[in-house]
Formats: C-alpha cells, structure tokens, sequence
C-alpha cells in the first residue's frame, strides 16, 4: 500500500532530472555571448540591472584597454562590478594576483568606476560570486571563435562545479566579446613591449606601442613590474 505512491512519484523524478541535466546542457552547447556593440538594456531591464551585483573574472595578466572597456561598460549598467582575479595558492607567480589586483585597482579608479571592486580570490570563483550574492558572471573574450575551446573548460566547471560541489545552481557565465578597437591589444603583446622597454630594445617605438595598449595611469607601474 505504501510504497505505490513512491513507485508513481519515481518516473516523474527520473523526468525531472532528465530535465535539469538537459537545461545545464544546453547552457554548454550553447554559451551566452554578448556580441558588440553591447547592448543597452531595455527599460525594463534597467532597473533590475542597476540592482544587480556581477563578476568580471580574467587574469588581468596584465590588465590593458581591452578589459578596461568592458568593465566601463559593465559599471554603467549593472549596480554593482566585483572583478576578480583567480589565484592558485601552491602555485608560483613571475606577476602575483595582488600586483594584477594593484595595476587594475589604478586603472579603475583613475576613471572613476566607483561601483567596481578588485577581488583576488583563491579556489573557484563561482563560490565566490554566489558569496557576493552575484547573479551573472562575465568572462572577456576575443571573439567566441578564437577563444572558445580554452573557455569551454571554465563555462564546464561554473556549470556543474555548483551543482556538484555546492548543490546550488549555477549562475549563468556570459561571454562579452571585445570591443574591435582593441582586437590588438593582449596582455601577451604589451607584456613582451614591457620586456623590449627595459632591455632598451627599440625602447622609443616600443614605449608608443604601450601607449595605445594600456591607459597612461598605470603605464609606469606596468613596465616596472612586467619588465623583468
Ligand atoms: C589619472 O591618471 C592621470 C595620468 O597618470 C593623472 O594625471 C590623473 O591625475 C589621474 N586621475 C585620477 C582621478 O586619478
């Protein structure tokens, strides 16, 4: 008598699971990408935007044009930016997360975003954005194409890391493509300017090379510690 409900209940389960497991999967196969020109939120979305907190998380290795930008443009519509720099404490650093978390603090403020915080964080970063209560996690990229497989692997471990590991649900990653005026800039390209400057390699056209890559508040500051 007792077991009849149990043995009803168990198909709508297995449904229900099927159903969750295909929603997380198609957030794989099919990742948010925020194309640009980004979009303006509609009316409606303006507000609960500026009541939302997100998560702009890179390596900042260093931070340059490319994700000043988009962080601007995050801070003009969202309440509230916490960008975080992930860091693997048994690992060794040739540029530590907290000189990254310095040069993108000076970048940031010289603007004043006023709403974006500078987080360096150790383990995953989506328990630290479901800490602080973030609802959306953005990753920069160049375009889906170039950088989607190493992404892949991020989008996974946000997706099923929570369900996993927390029991909670996972919040969504976005990928915000960048901005085609600073296609060229990468942290690669002005770290090895950073080394040119400081062997005095054509140290003149390379410094008007970092010039175009990372705004002049933090230039110095940036050839120093890359320059080694
Ligand atoms: C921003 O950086 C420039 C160049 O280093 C500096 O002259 C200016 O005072 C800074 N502004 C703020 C608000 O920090």
């Amino acid at each position: 008598m007792t077991a009849q409900p149990i043995l009803l209940l168990l198909p709508i389960i297995s449904i229900c699971i099927f159903n969750f497991g295909m929603l997380i999967l198609i957030r794989v196969l099919f990742p948010t990408i925020l194309t640009h020109p980004w979009k303006a939120p509609d009316k409606r979305e303006r507000k609960r935007d500026k009541e939302t907190t997100v998560v702009f998380a890179g390596s900042f290795n260093p931070p340059h044009w490319g994700h000043l930008v988009m962080i601007r443009y995050l801070a003009e519509r969202y309440g509230s930016v916490i960008c975080c720099i992930g860091f693997n404490p048994s690992k060794q650093y040739d540029v530590t997360a907290q000189q990254r978390a310095d040069i993108l603090k000076g970048m940031v403020s010289n603007i004043s975003l006023n709403n974006v915080r500078v987080d360096v964080v150790s383990g995953y970063i989506w328990r630290h954005a479901r800490a602080q209560n973030a609802k959306l996690f953005f990753r920069g990229i160049r375009t889906w194409a170039e950088d989607g497989a190493d992404e892949l692997k991020l989008l996974i471990q946000n997706t099923y890391g929570p369900l996993l590991l927390g029991r909670v649900w996972p919040i969504n990653t976005v990928f915000l493509e960048g901005d085609p005026r600073y296609r060229g800039a990468s942290s690669t390209l002005v770290r090895g300017l950073c080394v040119r400057i400081k062997r005095n390699e054509d140290q003149d056209g390379a410094m008007e090379e970092l010039k175009e890559l990372v705004p002049e508040s933090v230039l110095d500051q940036i050839v120093e510690v890359y320059g080694t």
